[in-house]
């Protein structure tokens, strides 16, 4: 960590009151940065700047899914520190909606909204502000589900696969901008929404699946968020950075040498 990284510079993290989001706030934080962190719930946004004062980090209550509320959240951040050089795209929703037969309507749209729409919202409002900066970096939280399909999660591989692409969009078109645009893509991060995996009693076998056996830590991810904003990754844009334990390293097929031992068979 260098304390002066982000001296200077100011961020926006959507989402950024819990999990990753909040991980990587207190990361730019540390290393200099101010911060306006973006969420609809003000109690957790609230105790994080009173975590670490009011001079470097603001709460904004906004609902990344209305286009109003994220114009207002740039504008209210270019106001209280001036400008604009990250934004981290962060906020997002699982949607465990069963197949597409049994897929709700208001399930799919609300994925794709929040995980994929937001984004949109954001990069529209915020690029013309980094413009006038020189450039910027923006960083999104994508998921390794944008890569790959799972059983069952239709929308959020949708949403997630959606804003991968448009990173990549991004990346090219704001490329003589100054303006660097990455995705960061995690497995399985212990965090509130990785909560909802005890709730089905899935957590075990899931890690089972992982090489590394177990879940990341939300600071494991802020640290790549936190590399990609910084002049350390000045030569990368619209890459797709993998955090997954190895899982998206596998090709999916059994594991045989343990296989044949279980069933007894000489390997
Ligand atoms: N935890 C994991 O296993 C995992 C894996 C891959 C990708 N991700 C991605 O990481 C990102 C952060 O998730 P997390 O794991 O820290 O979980 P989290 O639930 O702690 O964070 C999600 C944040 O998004 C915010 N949010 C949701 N809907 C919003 C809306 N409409 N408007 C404003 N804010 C909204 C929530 O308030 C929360 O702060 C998400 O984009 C998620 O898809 C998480």
């Amino acid at each position: 960590m260098r304390k002066d990284r982000f001296e200077g510079r100011v961020a926006i993290v959507t989402g950024g009151t819990t999990g990753i989001g909040a991980a990587t706030a207190r990361r730019l934080v540390e290393e200099g940065a101010r911060v306006v962190v973006a969420a609809r719930r003000p109690e957790p946004g609230l105790a994080l700047v009173a975590e670490l004062g009011e001079d470097r980090v603001r709460f904004c209550k906004c609902d990344v899914t209305v286009q109003s509320d994220v114009e207002a959240l740039i504008a209210m951040t270019v106001e209280t520190f001036g400008g604009l050089d990250i934004l981290v795209n962060n906020a997002g929703v699982t949607c465990f909606g069963g197949y597409t037969p049994d897929l709700s309507s208001q399930d799919w749209h609300q994925t794709i909204a929040i995980n994929l729409h937001s984004i949109y919202y954001a990069c529209k409002a915020a690029i013309p502000h980094m413009k006038c900066r020189g450039g910027g970096a923006i960083v999104n939280t994508t998921s390794i589900s944008g890569m790959s399909a799972d059983y069952g999660f239709t929308a959020y591989n949708a949403a997630k696969g959606g804003a991968i692409n448009y990173t990549k969009a991004l990346a090219i078109d704001h490329a003589q901008d100054n303006i660097r645009v990455n995705t960061v893509a995690p497995g399985l991060v212990d965090t509130p929404m990785a909560d909802a995996l005890e709730q089905f009693h899935v957590r075990e076998p899931w890690v089972a699946n992982i090489p590394m056996k177990r879940g990341g830590k939300p600071e494991e991810i802020a640290n790549i968020i936190a590399f990609l904003a910084s002049d350390e990754a000045s030569f990368m844009t619209g890459s797709v950075v993998v955090a997954d334990g190895g899982l998206s390293a596998t090709t999916g097929q059994p594991n045989l040498p343990k296989l044949l031992a279980e069933l007894g068979v000489a390997g």
